[in-house]
């Protein structure tokens, strides 16, 4: 064998090596679509690093932060767990009028924090689209973005919004989904900058609600355990409502422009308790998040193969939650990290 010839052989070996790094780089990454959110509503939470390392434990490798929580930042520099970062729904208004204020934000809380690995911004989350914070929106992403961008970030880190599927007129089947023409107005400029920016929308999604409030639905098509398909739509088959809920809102996104979108579901659970007896138990609570888990690996009926990003809702039960009691258990674990059921994220 000549030299010349060895010598060429090396740098390819390296690059097969490079080649199967990278393979075993998108393998890694498409089997892990699963985060959980990092609610913190409650007084009773262990330290932040402790939870960071209850993440690394369980092998969940996204969170989804609702604002700058200083403690968490902190507890994540160089750790491999992605994160989503949301802007306080309190700041919109003042992001949204002043370019100073925004790039503050991503000042303080992001270019601060270089070695987290932040995915996306979420400015807002469950904004009411025909509310008072509804106009701020738009205008809060625009200049997180400008912030983002001249930080230099616009690569890495995309900038959404989170909203939820009452903005849907029409959800059944999935293929009439269509958004409410109210919200129109509110959802059109996002929509649009999202195009343009390619970001994906978050979406938090709770087939658990949509189930309490109409009892058409069995509770098997709600926790994935549906043994036929109860839902034909044209040529798909719908054998659970995550999937249903998930198609109608692209159904919605094409009528209105935004076809080329993906959804990122930003938040997806079932409390463990305090609601129906029947149906806010442990045991329910474990088979939807397990079979949430398993079933986001693939994609919807209408989006075959495409994973689908989704967050676990919430990782603590949290004390503090106002609203229905049902609100307080949403967690996979206690605020003593044991956990509520058996969860596994492999
Ligand atoms: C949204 O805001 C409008 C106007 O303030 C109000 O009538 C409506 O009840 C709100 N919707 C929700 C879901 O809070």
């Amino acid at each position: 064998m000549s030299k010349s010839h060895l010598v060429a052989k090396s740098p390819s070996r390296v690059s097969i090596l490079l080649l199967l790094g990278l393979l075993m780089a998108t393998l890694t990454k498409t089997g892990a679509q699963i985060g959980v959110c990092y609610g913190t509503v409650a007084n009773n939470l262990p330290p932040a690093q402790e939870v960071i390392s209850l993440y690394n434990q369980y092998n969940i490798q996204r969170m989804r932060l609702y604002g700058p929580n200083h403690d968490a930042l902190q507890a994540l520099r160089g750790s491999n767990i992605e994160v989503v970062l949301g802007v306080e729904n309190e700041r919109l208004q003042d992001i949204s009028s002043s370019q100073d204020s925004a790039n503050d934000w991503v000042q303080n809380n992001v270019v601060n924090y270089n070695d987290v690995k932040f995915k996306y911004i979420a400015v807002g989350n469950e904004i009411n689209a025909t509310g008072p914070d509804a106009p701020f929106v738009g205008p809060a992403m625009e200049r997180i973005q400008n912030a983002i961008s001249t930080a230099g970030l616009a690569n890495q880190i995309k900038v959404s919004t989170a909203v939820y599927p009452i903005i849907l007129e029409k959800s059944y089947p999935p293929s009439t989904g269509s958004f409410r023409q109210n919200y129109r107005p509110f959802l059109d400029p996002i929509i649009g900058f999202l195009v343009g920016n390619q970001s994906p929308l978050l979406v938090n999604m709770y087939p658990y609600f949509s189930y309490i409030q109409s009892r058409d639905i069995s509770l098997e098509y709600a926790l994935f355990t549906s043994p036929s398909a109860p839902v034909n739509d044209g040529d798909l088959q719908y054998q659970n409502l995550f999937d249903a809920i998930l198609d109608a809102v692209y159904s919605a996104l094409e009528k209105a422009e935004g076809g080329s979108l993906k959804i990122v579901v930003s938040e997806s659970g079932w409390p463990s308790d305090g609601g129906d007896r029947q149906v806010t138990t442990k045991e329910n609570a474990r088979i939807y998040n397990s079979n949430l888990i398993k079933h986001v690996k693939g994609g919807t009926p209408k989006k075959p193969g495409n994973p689908i990003e989704t967050y676990v809702f919430s990782m603590f039960n949290e004390n503090e939650k106002q609203g229905e009691a049902t609100e307080k258990h949403f967690g996979l674990f206690f605020p003593n990290k044991e956990p509520v059921y058996p969860i596994d994220f492999n």
